[in-house]
């Protein structure tokens, strides 16, 4: 854990971010694209006919909870009636996506960071 920190301070330190937590925002920001999340909720999270907009994440998740919920989105639609319904809305619900903890706390951290 203290390793991959380094690991992403240094190349935070290589790219120009205009963000408050540098180190966090290059590999959440990659992790988007390689995991697949880009097509179904856009390049910038504008949303697409696939997914929703990922507008306003720091008012609804808690770090935690959306670290969770991106690996295994299943049990959180089930006790969410807002989740439910926006599933509901597209053709298919968000699916598991298998990732490593720090994989999850990296995207996790750019969603919260992103807007
Ligand atoms: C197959 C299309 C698809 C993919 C791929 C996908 N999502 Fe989703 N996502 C959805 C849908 C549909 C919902 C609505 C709720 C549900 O189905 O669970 C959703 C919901 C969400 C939400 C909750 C939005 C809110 O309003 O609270 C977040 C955050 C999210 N996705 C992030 C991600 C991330 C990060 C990834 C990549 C690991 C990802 N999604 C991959 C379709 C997708």
């Amino acid at each position: 854990m203290r390793c991959w920190t380094s690991i992403v301070l240094v190349l935070a330190g290589c790219g120009s971010s205009s963000d408050d937590s540098p180190g966090v925002r290059p590999a959440g920001e990659s992790l988007y694209f390689s995991k697949g999340c880009a097509a179904c909720h856009g390049a910038r999270g504008e949303g697409s006919f696939m997914g929703p907009p990922l507008s306003n994440v720091p008012a609804r998740w808690k770090r935690d909870e959306l670290a969770r919920f991106i690996a295994d989105p299943a049990p959180f639609v089930e006790r969410d009636t807002r989740l439910r319904e926006l599933a509901s809305a597209y053709r298919t619900p968000m699916k598991p996506s298998p990732m490593s903890e720090t994989e999850r706390a990296a995207l996790a951290d750019f969603l919260l960071s992103e807007r």
